[in-house]
């Protein structure tokens, strides 16, 4: 174990007297606190006692739209003032779980990476100019790459940890963890796209295709039918079956429908990796149940241009979910968004342990390289419903059983919701 994780993990015993769990901890916190850790903790009660500063997405398109030197320095200092509440609140949520959780391969590392940028973005002298920001983009790029791993070691380490804790209590902890990520990396990358922009307007000006417009990291025209059109691009070139099966059908087709023609102003990294992985469920499931069949049955994406929502249906004839619910013990189609091996006993499969840890391992958490079988981790579907809950919208699965899989998503298109409260 690391000297810094051993020292987060004494700070991190010294500050459970709070905790709703008892642990044999508060030996260290009579014998071993020292003023240093007394000090750290005193920084962590102040940041985590301050609310969160909750935005839309509209918020952050009209902020973002007309930049110049004094707005770019405010939400410099913004991001750098309210990443480390929001990391704060996640820190006492680690704190908070069992100590056998926090010791746990994967979870460790996260407390780690958590607190070590805790204290980086605590110490970040306030930005004054152009300059100063391009130095706080470098350090937000450097730390988002430092944790790109995050997801994986926190699935690992919670798939590890799932019989120590209830299923109620082991998934509300994930989706607040995983929803303040999101909302923390948002604020990254939005600031840093914002930064970009800025700076290469001058050169670029006027040169930009209007059909891509985008303020940060929201396009404010995101065009729903090429999102699906880029998804079935990749997983057609990706085998995602998991299967060895040399007479596996190929990629079924991938039709889309209804209003082709709806925009948005959503985040289209959210929007993609949502798409994809509900395309990749379908298509798995239809080449698994026609296998033998020498023509499969399209998997259908229906687009829906509502008052105030966008939906997008993705239906296949993969046969339902009746058999994945079978084989993994999952009482209803909702319990796959669970992270808790007593819903959803896939969580515990050696492959998948193996899937993270060999993921994990690589660098920048890179999943699969285009051609490469994609690792199958088991994340895919929860995330994508914390995707979809970001900003207000759902995401939902109807089994029709023998037949096929309808997946329902359907996201805001006025960006006047909050991000979650979980932030
Ligand atoms: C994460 O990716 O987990 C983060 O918290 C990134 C953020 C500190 C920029």
């Amino acid at each position: 174990m690391s000297h810094r994780l051993t020292q987060s993990l004494k700070t991190y015993t010294a500050s459970k007297a709070s905790s709703r769990f008892s642990s044999p901890s508060s030996f260290w916190c009579r014998h071993e606190s020292t003023a240093l850790h007394f000090y750290q903790n005193k920084h962590l009660d102040l940041y985590a006692s301050r609310e969160a500063k909750r935005l839309t997405l509209r918020q952050l398109v009209f902020f973002g739209r007309s930049m110049d030197e004094e707005r770019l320095v405010k939400s410099a200092n913004y991001v750098r003032t309210e990443l480390p509440v929001r990391i704060a609140h996640r820190i006492r949520d680690l704190q908070s779980l069992p100590y056998v959780v926090v010791t746990q391969e994967g979870v460790a590392k996260v407390y780690e990476l958590y607190w070590t940028a805790f204290e980086k973005f605590r110490r970040y002298p306030p930005i004054t100019n152009l300059q100063e920001n391009q130095a706080f983009c470098q350090f937000l790029s450097g730390i988002l790459d430092e944790h790109a791993t995050v997801i994986p070691n926190l699935s690992l380490g919670l798939s590890l940890s799932s019989p120590y804790l209830p299923p109620d209590v082991l998934d509300s902890f994930m989706r607040r963890m995983l929803v303040s990520r999101i909302s923390r990396r948002v604020l990254a990358e939005h600031h840093i796209a914002l930064s970009e922009n800025y700076v290469g307007k001058h050169a670029r000006s006027g040169r930009r295709d209007s059909s891509e417009a985008h303020v940060g990291i929201i396009f404010t025209a995101l065009d729903v039918r090429k999102s699906i059109e880029r998804c079935a691009r990749l997983l057609q070139k990706q085998p995602v079956t998991g299967e060895t099966d040399p007479n596996l059908a190929p990629c079924p087709e991938i039709v889309i429908e209804g209003h082709t023609e709806t925009r948005f102003s959503y985040i289209r990294e959210h929007l993609e990796y949502i798409v994809f992985e509900l395309l990749k469920n379908s298509i798995r499931a239809t080449q698994i149940n026609n296998r033998g069949s020498s023509v499969l049955p399209p998997v259908k994406a229906t687009i829906a241009a509502g008052t105030n929502d966008v939906g997008i249906r993705i239906s296949d004839q993969g046969g339902g979910l009746l058999a994945v619910q079978k084989r993994y013990g999952i009482q209803s189609p909702s319990d796959l968004f669970s992270f808790s091996h007593v819903r959803n006993s896939a969580r515990m499969e050696v492959d998948r342990i193996g899937a993270l840890r060999t993921v994990i391992s690589r660098p920048q958490g890179v999943w699969a390289t285009v051609g490469e079988q994609i690792p199958r981790i088991g994340i895919g579907l929860p995330m994508s419903n914390i995707f979809a809950k970001y900003f207000g919208g759902s995401l939902e699965l109807i089994s029709v059983d023998g037949w096929g899989t309808d997946a329902y998503l359907r996201l805001p298109k006025l960006g006047t919701n909050l991000e979650g409260i979980e932030v």
